[in-house]
């Protein structure tokens, strides 16, 4: 199961995963027919796919969606938490409490609700499985005008540290990567103007942003049989961005 599955780094899971055999549920939340493309590409790799339609922050909506998808495709042995918002450059001083509650609710009660029904249906299976949330750099390295986005992902990584204590019993890996600049519709200026991209591209010790495509390959792994002793654990993915701090003064 993959939220926000239609797009970007949600997509590039997707067809990753279906690429490296499973068989996935798509869930997205407005665009049936951008999920529809992911479904395709699932099942040009050769695997089946089923589309969902849920808001993540929606209790009913998520069980229902869930329901839908273990009808379709069989018990779900692994969630990777993808639907998200970004940030909208708004000081907590201008910030109202609607853009506060929207952003908490999609970005980190969405991850609650899907992990609690997929932890739960694991335990029913004594099967154990894995969970990957697509936290962000920004959980630990904060960014003015971003305070409803960082709390949110500073959440999902206690959160994700949290589950992962409690499920280490019950064979379920709970863990989180942390994208820095990832070419998704979430950047959809850098993706479109060359010259806005490169010059935010000049900050990153790589020297480019990241693709959807680099994520997965990390969700991929993290999914695997290769990556079960690793638990709680958040990796970050962003050409060394983060680690520019404290440099120059
Ligand atoms: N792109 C980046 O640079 C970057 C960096 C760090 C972290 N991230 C995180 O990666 C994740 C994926 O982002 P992306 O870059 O692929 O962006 P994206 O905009 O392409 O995808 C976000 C997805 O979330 C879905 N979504 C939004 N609200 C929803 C809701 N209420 N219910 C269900 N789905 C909902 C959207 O439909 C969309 O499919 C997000 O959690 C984002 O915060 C992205």
């Amino acid at each position: 199961m993959v939220t926000g599955g239609e797009s970007g780094i949600g997509r590039a899971s997707a067809i990753a995963l279906a690429q490296a055999g499973w068989d996935v549920a798509i869930l997205y939340y407005r665009d049936a027919a951008a999920a529809a493309e992911t479904a395709k590409a699932v099942t040009d790799a050769g695997r089946r796919a089923a589309q969902v339609q849920a808001d993540v922050g929606d209790e009913a909506a998520v069980e229902a969606a869930f329901d839908a998808a273990v009808a379709a495709l069989g018990p779900i042995a692994c969630l990777v938490n993808s639907a998200g918002l970004n940030m909208r450059g708004t000081p907590v001083a201008d910030m109202a409490l609607a853009q506060w509650q929207q952003m908490l609710r999609t970005d980190l009660d969405g991850v609650f609700l899907t992990s609690r029904r997929f932890v739960r249906d694991a335990h029913a299976r004594k099967q154990g499985g894995s969970i990957v949330n697509i936290s962000s750099i920004h959980a630990v390295d904060v960014r003015a005008g971003g305070a409803d986005y960082c709390a949110a992902k500073a959440a999902v990584k206690s959160l994700t540290e949290t589950m992962a204590l409690e499920e280490a019993p019950h064979g379920v890996t709970v863990n989180c990567v942390a994208p820095g600049m990832i070419l998704t519709p979430m950047n959809a200026r850098a993706v479109a103007d060359a010259d806005y991209r490169r010059a935010l591209e000049a900050n990153i010790p790589a020297g480019r942003a990241g693709t959807p495509e680099e994520v997965a390959a990390l969700v991929v792994f993290l999914a695997s049989p290769a990556a079960r002793y690793i638990n709680g654990a958040t990796l970050t993915i962003d050409g060394a961005l983060s680690l520019l701090l404290a440099q120059d003064a």
